[in-house]
């Protein structure tokens, strides 16, 4: 008789009591948007990062944008980028008409190299947009040197530290993170752009809400806007995740360990880069480039027959049917990124993973990659 074991997911938010407590207190006080959770999240996101301000909007995707246009990129403009990163961070680019430059990935971090961003500038460039891929910080040091406006892609970095000490979205620059639900801390859907400057602040306050002044009344606006507003049933979850932020990140941190230990010596896997310099990865997710050679969609599947999701992760933009139609992109282009995108599969990865589930996933991969 077959013993039918439960499939080990993806991923798998943290959610208590005290989420559900916080939604029920929002829903008693009928104050659903634009009430008093809003600022409440976003001075303890700011505090617990040591940044001046933060603004929590409704994706990570809406916090993209907002803050390119505090950046001042507008139509026509460039926009150095990595074109490994999940597709929004190019999209959001796009919204404003700018046309985003790709530059290839460094291969031991996987985030945007600082020599071939600076490479890519051109009289044209007015931001660049560093990915903090995977949780792992990019090099802002080198991108502060090329004296462009940098807006951070740190969608998938909460918890991560730069050499330096400085928490990853603390260092002034618009910074955005994302609340998906597979996310470190999760508010269903949700973004935050922190940053140092009131008067970022104040313009993305704005226009994440049509474009009303704070000072304005009711249906008034004085310049564009979108919906991009995060609404308080969102917010008190965001509140109380915070809380428990440190055990989340503690509990990711443990998993990617016992991973690293449980798949140590698989010939040619390749295993997410070990923190040094003093930079800290902000666990999100444990992706693995598998051997050169092996087939990735046969180890997926092989995978799954054995109870274990994965997912390729995460596909090259420029190669994407949007990208190679509208501005011509083609393969060969950026050859780091396209070697690793080729490779890469996310394994299951969320705080609660039992070493149990992670012997399992270990097991499974190495019986298919000596098969596949
Ligand atoms: C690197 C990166 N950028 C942008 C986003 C977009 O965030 P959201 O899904 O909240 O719009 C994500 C989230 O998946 C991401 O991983």
């Amino acid at each position: 008789m077959s013993v039918h074991l439960e499939e080990v997911p993806l991923a798998r938010p943290v959610l208590g009591e005290a989420e559900e407590q916080a939604v029920i207190e929002v829903l008693r006080s009928r104050q659903l948007s634009l009430g008093p959770r809003v600022p409440a999240f976003e001075r303890a996101f700011a505090a617990r990062l040591g940044v001046a301000h933060a603004c929590a909007v409704s994706s990570g995707t809406a916090g993209l944008h907002l803050a390119l246009r505090a950046a001042g990129v507008r139509d026509g403009d460039e926009v150095v980028t990595s074109p490994f990163s999940f597709v929004a961070s190019a999209n959001a680019v796009v919204f404003e008409r700018a046309r985003p430059v790709f530059a290839d990935i460094d291969p031991r971090t996987l985030n945007l190299d600082p020599a071939a961003a600076a490479a890519a500038i051109t009289d044209r460039t007015t931001a660049l947009l560093p990915v903090h891929i995977f949780g792992y910080p990019a090099d802002l040091p080198a991108f502060e040197r090329l004296g462009l406006p940098i807006v951070e892609d740190a969608c998938e970095a909460l918890g991560a530290v730069h050499g330096d000490g400085t928490p990853v979205g603390a260092r002034g620059h618009g910074a955005v993170f994302g609340f998906y639900a597979n996310k470190q801390l999760t508010t269903g859907e949700g973004g935050m752009v922190t940053t140092a400057d009131s008067a970022v602040k104040e313009r993305i306050d704005s226009e994440r809400n049509q474009g009303r002044a704070p000072d304005m009344s009711w249906l008034d606006h004085d310049r564009l806007g979108f919906n991009y507003r995060l609404s308080d049933i969102a917010c008190a979850i965001g509140l109380v995740q915070l809380e428990h932020l440190d055990d989340m990140l503690a509990g990711r941190a443990r998993a990617a360990a016992a991973y690293r230990a449980a798949l140590a010596g698989i010939e040619g896997l390749e295993l997410p880069c070990e923190d040094t310099a003093g930079d800290r990865r902000g666990w999100f997710v444990f992706v693995v480039q598998l051997p050169r050679g092996s087939d990735r969609d046969d180890t997926i599947r092989a995978l799954r027959e054995r109870g274990v999701q994965s997912k390729p992760y995460l596909p090259a933009i420029h190669l994407m049917t949007y990208y190679r139609e509208v501005f011509g992109h083609r393969p060969g282009e950026f050859p780091v990124c396209e070697d690793v995108a080729e490779r890469s599969v996310a394994l299951p990865f969320f705080p609660e993973l039992t070493d149990g589930q992670v012997e399992r996933v270990a097991v499974a991969l190495r019986e298919v990659l000596g098969r596949c």
